[in-house]
């Protein structure tokens, strides 16, 4: 099992500037170090390459092996999900799995379904630390693959190293029972309340979920329960419901804070360096999951490690910015809203990382931030998928002072619909909504 540790591959080819940024960008400490460095001599390099670059003029390009080129790939970017017992549907850790589905492989990597990162991290909107992002020559790699028919299996190239993760978790939150799956649903949204059992407050540093049933899980987003009053509103929901939890589904039914958002393969989470976001104490957790039972019904129990400090040099807020006067029409296949929202900041700010969120209409989605009368796009998803939600966090804040502005936009595909589609927290309602991780330096 190599599910809580990743693999980051640095390539010998990219400069080591580009190197090191990825480096210090890499936060989530599920990151397993693999640092690769083409050592380099000063004077032996330039000789050495063009006698590289003469040979490869002459032969062409040598042909894509397993061992050398894709294993790495397969391994570092793919592996944490498509292995036995994983959510992915097959493995992908042999030669054998490799080749068959390389036709497939190539696909869902060109049209970027896979590695699942749902943000644009080309470089033409933000950089982010932990990007799951393939480069355009690691795309090319496996369309070789699967052009090339050979599959030549080659030998070893970059080995993997990882490294332990860096987690130490304090607290487990565990709903207690064994929730049954519902046989009548592909997807089951349920809640569980949790409780952290604090009895003063105390600041989320890290996190990781450990899922009762890998196959079926596939996202977790906990809600910080704000007053007695949400307690008790979650105490009702759970009460009218037989069986562990409720039913919930964009939210968990009342207006708590998103405190923890994770998808599968992420391993742990680490919020960037010195900050942690309030958990108050005496108040209850929500724990929202999405199970998709394609690949198994059964039982799960799914639990959340988190880290807690007792204090945290800067304390983060989760932002939540939305237009909830959202109304778009039916029976269009592309159709967007977009929003102007003044940023509610008293003070100037950091901007460290967001949280996207629309559901099943939805397709696109943009932030942009006005500062100095200029727009800055501030993160793009160019092609949403409901199933895959996550913090993304940058690798350089942006800076956001009082007065600026945020426009926000989402496009949805209202094609199946008859009537208007509204803001709402059922199935079929629609959000567009950004959390953002701000910090006040
Ligand atoms: C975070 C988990 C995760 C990672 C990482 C991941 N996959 Fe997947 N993959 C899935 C899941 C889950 C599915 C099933 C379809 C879905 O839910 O989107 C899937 C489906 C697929 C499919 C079948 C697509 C289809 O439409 O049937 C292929 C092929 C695939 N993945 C290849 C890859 C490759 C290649 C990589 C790495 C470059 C990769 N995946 C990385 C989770 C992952």
């Amino acid at each position: 099992m190599i599910s809580s540790a990743k693999y980051r591959l640095v390539h010998p080819e990219r400069s080591d500037r580009e190197a090191s940024a990825q480096s210090k960008g890499a936060r989530s400490a599920g990151t397993g170090a693999l640092r690769l460095r083409a050592s380099r001599s000063a004077q032996g390099e330039p000789v050495a390459l063009s006698i590289l670059l003469l040979f490869a003029a002459a032969c062409g390009p040598r042909p894509v092996t397993y061992r050398q080129d894709v294993e790495p790939l397969l391994q570092a970017r793919c592996a944490s999900c498509h292995q036995e017992g994983g959510i992915g549907p097959f493995a992908l850790e042999t030669y054998e799995q490799a080749t068959q589905q390389a036709g497939a492989i190539k696909a869902v990597t060109q049209s970027r379904q896979m590695p699942p990162w749902g943000v644009d991290g080309s470089g033409a909107c933000q950089k982010w630390s932990d990007s799951q992002w393939l480069s355009d020559t690691e795309l090319d790699v496996l369309a070789r693959w699967a052009d090339e028919g050979q599959h030549p299996l080659g030998t070893a190239g970059m080995p993997l190293v990882s490294a332990p993760v860096a987690f130490e978790p304090t607290h487990t939150l565990d709903p207690a029972v064994d929730y049954a799956l519902r046989t009548d649903l592909t997807d089951d949204y349920r809640c569980f309340i949790v409780d952290p059992g604090l009895t003063e407050d105390r600041f989320v540093t890290a996190y990781r979920v450990d899922p009762g049933d890998a196959r079926v899980v596939h996202h977790v987003i906990l809600y910080a329960a704000q007053t007695e009053a949400q307690d008790a509103a979650a105490a009702q929901l759970d009460a009218a419901e037989a069986g562990p939890g409720y039913t919930c589904f964009g939210g968990p039914g009342f207006s708590a804070r998103p405190v923890v958002g994770w998808a599968p393969g992420t391993g742990v989470t680490r919020y960037p360096e010195q900050t942690g976001v309030r958990l108050l104490g005496g108040r209850k957790l929500i724990m929202q999951v999405h199970y998709n039972t394609r690949l198994g019904v059964g039982v799960d129990r799914t639990r959340v490690a988190l880290e807690l400090a007792a204090d945290v040099p800067i304390e983060a807020t989760i932002v939540p910015l939305a237009d909830p006067s959202l109304e778009v029409p039916p029976g269009q296949a592309e159709v967007s809203q977009v929003s102007e929202l003044s940023l509610p900041l008293p003070l100037r700010v950091k901007v460290r990382g967001v949280f996207p969120h629309m559901h099943k209409l939805g397709r696109k989605l943009k932030v942009e931030l006005l500062r100095s009368e200029k727009w800055q796009c501030a993160v793009d998803v160019p092609r949403w998928d409901f199933n895959w939600q996550r913090f993304y966090f940058y690798q350089t804040p942006l800076a956001a002072v009082p007065g600026d502005s945020l426009r926000l936009s989402c496009s949805y595909d209202t094609s199946g619909r008859t009537s208007p589609v509204t803001w709402g927290e059922g199935t079929d309602d629609e959000m567009c909504l950004v959390g953002l991780y701000v910090t006040p330096r």
